[in-house]
This record gives C-alpha cells, sequence and structure tokens, in this order.
C-alpha cells in the first residue's frame, strides 16, 4: 500500500492513521470489557471533564458530567468501585441499570445515555463490561455529585 499524503501538515510524531481496532478476545475478559465500555463510549460520559472539556482519564469513571435538555438536568454516575459508585450494586442490578435504564428502584433514568442501545446486550458481555467495571479504581464520585 502506498504510502499515505497529507496535505496539512501533521504534528510531529504523527503516527500512521488507525485502520482498524484489534478486538480483544472474549476469553480475555477484563481487556474485552474495556473494549466493549470503549465501543459503547461509556466513560466519554461517565469519566469527568476539566475545563476545556478534556476527559480527566486520572478519574476515569467517576462520574460528574453534567448534561442539560428538555428533561432537565441530569449528571453521569460515578461507575468505580467506591461506596459513592457502584460498590453496593450487585452484577444483576448493573446489568438491568444498563439495559433497561432503570435504578435498583425500578425509576427510570434520564437521557442522554441511550439505554435502548444497550438492552440487547449478551450476557458473557455484560459480565466482561461489568468485570472491567469493577477493575477500575475506586473513586468518590466527581464534581457535582458527591
Ligand atoms: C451519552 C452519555 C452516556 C453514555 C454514552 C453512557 N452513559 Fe451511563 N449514564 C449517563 C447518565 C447521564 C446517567 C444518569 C442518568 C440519570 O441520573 O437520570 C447514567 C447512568 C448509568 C448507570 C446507573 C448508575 C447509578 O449509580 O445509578 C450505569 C450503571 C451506567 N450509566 C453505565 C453505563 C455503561 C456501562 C455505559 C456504556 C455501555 C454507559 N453508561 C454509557 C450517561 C451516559
Amino acid at each position: 500500500m502506498p504510502k499515505s499524503k497529507y496535505n496539512i501538515a501533521l504534528p510531529p510524531g504523527y503516527g500512521p492513521p488507525v485502520k482498524a481496532v484489534k478486538t480483544p478476545s472474549p476469553r480475555e475478559q477484563l481487556a474485552y470489557g474495556k473494549y466493549l465500555a470503549d465501543i459503547g463510549h461509556c466513560m466519554e460520559c461517565h469519566t469527568p471533564r476539566d475545563g476545556k472539556g478534556m476527559l480527566q482519564m486520572a478519574s476515569v469513571g467517576a462520574g460528574g458530567q453534567v448534561f442539560k435538555g428538555p428533561w432537565g438536568q441530569s449528571i453521569s454516575r460515578n461507575l468505580t468501585p467506591h461506596e459513592t459508585g457502584l460498590k453496593g450494586w450487585s452484577d444483576a442490578q448493573i446489568a438491568k441499570a444498563v439495559r433497561e435504564g432503570v435504578n435498583r428502584e425500578g425509576k427510570p433514568y434520564h437521557p442522554p445515555m441511550a439505554f435502548g442501545f444497550y438492552k440487547n446486550i449478551k450476557d458473557a458481555d455484560m459480565a466482561a463490561l461489568i468485570a472491567y467495571l469493577r477493575s477500575l479504581k475506586p473513586q468518590a464520585t466527581a464534581g457535582a455529585r458527591s
């Protein structure tokens, strides 16, 4: 394949364009769970952003992003295994929240999380996703909610 030509100046150290993301084997449960979280964009909403809108990857999963819309306001939840996150949640409760968009009391969540989009996640994939969430560094909820 010929080398890519760019008509704009690229920053120094810019690598070749990413063509495909390697899919980890489902047998590598944590890597596979992270991959599912990446393609599901979970952490883009569930990680706090700084004043410039950059994701604070040191606090990955700590929640606290505010979303305003016709529904009023919703704040992304803390998905880390901290007391203010999912520590006290069973796997079944997390799976139900993601698939059905309801909390532990059965009350529906507000947008923008696209719960309908996640409702067909297979059990093995959900288990990998939950294993990944449980492997995150426990952190207190970021931002507005504590
Ligand atoms: C577009 C933004 C967005 C994306 C993408 C997103 N979420 Fe959410 N999520 C939210 C918001 C906002 C809430 C809280 C809604 C509310 O309070 O009404 C939420 C709630 C949750 C809850 C409930 C937790 C609790 O403490 O009540 C779980 C679990 C969850 N999300 C997991 C995930 C997972 C796993 C993914 C990826 C598969 C994901 N989310 C993708 C925005 C998002």
